[in-house]
């Protein structure tokens, strides 16, 4: 078979022209990454893959979005439930770029505080860490200060 063959066969979600590809989501995680990076109100082309076979993940995911650049900033808030993630810039068919996704400094919204009586668990406050260790991830809330570790954390 010719490379561009082993290519199309392992193409199951069709090729784009312009856009990023976010490959090696996990595949639990695909929705969340949706909502996350706000593509479900968005009006760009968007294709995507689930429980596709990944020697790495098991099954993973992917998504293409048509005409889009994600800013670092967009891209890094879904390194807490996708650190393996993978972005492809594509332009005119090509791949331009590659990279990869990073746990930011700060975390807004997206993880829950592990503390009950936290004012984020008891009133309609948006949550924010500060990320005190990368791995494994450990969260420190900026309202009561208690930490969040990985083992606790719970993806709102
Ligand atoms: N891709 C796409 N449209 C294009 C070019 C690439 O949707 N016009 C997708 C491919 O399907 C793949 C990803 O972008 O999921 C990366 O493409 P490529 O680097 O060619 O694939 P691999 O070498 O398999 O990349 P990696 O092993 O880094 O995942
Ligand atoms: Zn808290």
């Amino acid at each position: 078979m010719t490379e561009n063959n082993k290519k199309k066969l392992k193409l199951k979600v069709s090729a784009i022209k312009n856009g990023t590809v976010i490959d090696h989501i996990p595949a639990k995680s695909l929705f969340k990454v949706i909502t996350i990076l706000g593509l479900d109100k968005i009006s760009n082309q968007i294709t995507f893959g689930t429980n596709l076979e990944s020697g790495k993940l098991g099954h993973k995911a992917i998504i293409k979005v048509s005409d889009k650049y994600f800013k670092d900033e967009e891209i890094d808030k879904i390194a807490l439930i996708a650190p393996h993630a993978k972005l492809n810039i594509i332009k005119d068919y090509e791949v331009v770029e590659k990279r990869v996704v990073e746990i930011p400094e700060t975390i807004k919204g997206i993880a829950k505080c592990f503390n009950p009586k936290c004012i984020t668990n008891n009133e309609k406050i948006n949550t924010c860490f500060k990320v005190i260790s990368k791995n494994p991830i450990a969260l420190k809330c900026h309202y009561c200060e208690k930490i969040t570790n990985e083992n606790q954390m719970v993806i709102k």
